[in-house]
């Protein structure tokens, strides 16, 4: 029986463990390697040094995949973003939008 339990713990820790890489929707390592395009104009790990493109470091993973669906769809209208994320899948877009969140942004604020 205490065996069993600690069988468990082991599971349950090792699924503790995995979520932080995989958070609740994308893939924050499948993220970091589809970010290489976008780091010409939002600057590694999305933070820019370019004043005209966003900064992306620390902003809500949520308004990511929003801004890029809202791209894709043509309900948000910009030549250069319309161009990029026509080619991003869902997928594309989550595991992005984890990458970029999990990066320290300007301003430090604790994630709700
Ligand atoms: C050629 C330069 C360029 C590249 C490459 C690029 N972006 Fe952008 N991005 C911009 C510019 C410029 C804007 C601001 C557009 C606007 O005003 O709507 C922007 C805006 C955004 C926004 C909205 C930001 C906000 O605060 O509302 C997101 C999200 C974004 N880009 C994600 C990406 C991702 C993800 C990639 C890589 C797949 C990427 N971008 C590649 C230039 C670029």
């Amino acid at each position: 029986m205490t065996k069993q339990l600690f069988i468990s713990c082991l599971i349950a820790s090792g699924l503790i463990f995995t979520s932080n890489i995989v958070s609740a929707k994308g893939n924050i390592t499948a993220g970091k390697e589809k970010s290489a395009t976008c780091a010409a104009c939002h600057g590694v790990g999305g933070k820019s040094e370019i004043p005209f493109n966003p900064t992306l470091a620390g902003q809500y993973a949520d308004y990511i995949v929003r801004a890029l669906k809202d791209y894709k769809s043509g309900d948000r209208q910009n030549p250069i973003m319309s161009g990029m994320a026509a080619a991003l899948s869902d997928e594309d877009m989550e595991d992005l939008a984890a990458y970029f969140e999990a990066q320290e942004g300007l301003t430090v604020l604790p994630k709700p």
